[in-house]
């Protein structure tokens, strides 16, 4: 396969996401790091770059600086990642992919169902791959998962269960630190803190695992820092269009937890439990059945699993392994486009605009019932109703 050329806006020196992506980008070889805007401050994110190889010329200030720079080049860069404030994500990727680039766009894609619906249009129009970093649907098992349940493992699925839930804003003083501050500021943050930064994860990830789509939902939204206007915590109750009953916890001040974010599936004939803190395990209970621990690498798991694996069973995989089978399913998907070949289907479990799109109706949907004392609201966007 041809070695694609790759660039980021965003991930600066310090950001939490930066180095996971370039870990991940870079891990199979598939991504060259040629270009870059990296920084909100054009001088770190110049030299910052080179500092990490990229070319002098191509270490921009800003991002429009590196539309036009990689607009005049032969060898412009393939795809971006933006991976940027998340009130930056729908100009950035707007622009870049009506220029003709692929984009890889941190969640949440867009602010509005509005900038949503803009970008599934715009990705539909240009024939360009818009895809959104739900990166924890790479780990091997949770494929595995998907699969299992694909095939019927557990019969008709009944309930899913998931969480997100941390306790890193949970000290009342940092109500006052700038670093936190915003996320509960509706000016800065829209119109959900918790539920659009953590609970879009649990949510997306309820769909990927089912094949199953959102259809409305309930959410009791509350903000237990007083001062801040948006939640720090949730529990939303959804249904989806297969029938599935859904419940999700989301919380940001749930001390002692550090990730949290766990999914269970329930079926008529057996049970699913995965943990993203313990990646390489995912328990299975069939009815009446014992207990097993299917283990990441074992034999005779399904093929989504065993693309999505590198290492041998007993050696931990970890996130930056999962965000890269997001870059593999893109590489493939670039690369056939660019060589003019049919596509591995296999590589078609990235996820997409539509389901950045569908996780903002999410949030529109769980703001409005929060402030409805949980009435139960619509939560499928416009489009697609
Ligand atoms: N998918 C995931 O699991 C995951 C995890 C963490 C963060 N995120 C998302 O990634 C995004 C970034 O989060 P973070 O925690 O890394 O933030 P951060 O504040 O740690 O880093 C943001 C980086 O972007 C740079 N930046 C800001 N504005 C810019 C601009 N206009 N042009 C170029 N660079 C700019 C900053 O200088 C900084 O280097 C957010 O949208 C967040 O929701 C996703």
């Amino acid at each position: 396969m041809t070695k694609l050329n790759w660039g980021m806006i965003g991930g600066g020196e310090g950001s939490q996401i930066g180095p996971a992506h370039r870990l991940s980008a870079g891990l199979d070889g598939l991504f060259s790091f040629v270009a870059g805007a990296l920084d909100h401050n054009p001088e770190a994110g110049r030299c910052y770059a080179q500092k990490l190889g990229v070319a002098s010329d191509r270490a921009y200030g800003d991002w429009r600086e590196m539309l036009q720079g990689e607009n005049a080049r032969e060898d412009r860069v393939d795809l971006v990642t933006v991976a940027t404030p998340n009130s930056t994500h729908f100009e950035i990727t707007k622009a870049f992919l009506e220029s003709g680039y692929h984009v890889l766009c941190e969640k949440p894609m867009t602010m509005t169902v509005e900038e949503g619906e803009d970008i599934v249009r715009i990705a539909r129009k240009s024939g360009k791959i818009c895809a959104v970093n739900y990166g924890y649907t790479g780990y091997s098992l949770v494929r595995h998962m998907k699969a299992m349940i694909a095939r019927g493992d557990l019969g008709k699925v009944r309930l899913v269960v998931t969480e997100f839930a941390h306790g890193h804003h949970a000290d009342a003083a940092d109500a006052d630190n700038p670093r936190v501050r915003w996320r509960y500021d509706p000016k800065q943050a829209g119109v959900s803190a918790q539920f659009a930064d953590c609970g879009i994860h649990a949510l997306h990830m309820a769909s990927f695992v089912t094949g199953q789509e959102v259809t409305k939902l309930s959410a009791d939204c509350a903000s237990l820092i007083e001062s801040r206007v948006l939640e720090d915590d949730a529990m939303v109750n959804f249904r989806m269009n297969g029938g599935t009953v859904g419940r999700l916890w989301t919380s940001s001040i749930a001390i002692g937890r550090q990730h949290g974010l766990t999914i269970q599936v329930f079926g008529e004939k057996g049970g699913l439990k995965w943990m993203q803190e313990h990646p390489n395990q995912l328990y299975y209970m069939p009815l009446n059945g014992r207990l097993q621990t299917i283990e990441r690498g074992e034999e005779n798991l399904s093929p989504e699993a065993d693309r999505a694996t590198r290492v041998t069973i007993g050696h931990a995989e970890g996130m930056p392994l999962a965000f890269a089978n997001i870059y593999t399913d893109l590489a493939e998907v670039i690369g056939a486009q660019k060589e003019g070949r049919s596509v591995d289907p296999a590589a078609n479990l990235y996820p997409k605009s539509e389901d950045g799109l569908r996780s903002m109706a999410a949030v529109a949907a769980v703001a409005k019932s929060g402030k409805e004392e949980g009435a139960w609201v619509d939560a499928r966007p416009p489009m697609f109703r």
